[in-house]
């Protein structure tokens, strides 16, 4: 098990967009398992590659009370359907939560960790993780998707324990 370091705003390589992957090899799968690693660590729900330094299209997920991990390599949102306001936050903005408009079902397809194309069709928080990753990879955070100033808060510090649903 290896911790990867977790950057942080202003780290510029979360406004950088990640490089499509094209050969899924041993150090690939090395740095999948640290990320699952860090992600379960840092209790979040979700994790892409930027966050740990590294500009390729890889992300993680595991929603609470699922038993599965999910590897996604080069993934891609195809559809999205309906809105719902959610409250977010992000492992890379420590210490904040804010309030957005997020798609009620999404599609995706993506590779799996053995290059096995995959589609997954999602609501909830696992439509709410995929879209939060898929925009990490391109370089957007959810701050850029808020109404107005006012709808980001720091959370009070008795508060920032809880960490549960930061991706
Ligand atoms: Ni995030």
């Amino acid at each position: 098990m290896a911790l990867l370091n977790l950057r942080t705003l202003p780290d510029p390589v979360l406004r950088q967009k990640a490089r499509r992957v094209s050969k899924i090899d041993d150090s690939l799968q090395k740095l999948i398992d640290d990320m699952i690693d860090t992600m379960r660590d840092a209790s979040g729900v979700g994790l892409a590659a930027n966050q740990v330094g590294v500009l390729q299209r890889i992300v993680v997920i595991e929603i609470p009370e699922e038993d599965e991990v999910r590897v996604l390599i080069n993934p891609e949102i195809v559809r999205r359907e309906g809105e719902r306001v959610v409250e977010e936050g992000c492992l890379s903005i420590p210490g904040y939560r804010g309030e957005l408009t997020r798609s009620l079902k999404v599609r995706a397809r993506a590779l799996d960790r053995d290059g096995k194309p995959v589609r997954i069709k999602a609501e909830g928080l696992l439509a709410q993780a995929l879209e939060h990753e898929t925009d990490h990879i391109n370089g957007t955070l959810y701050i850029d998707h808020l109404e107005s100033p006012d709808k980001l808060w720091k959370l009070e510090p008795e508060q920032a324990g809880a960490q549960s649903e930061e991706s």
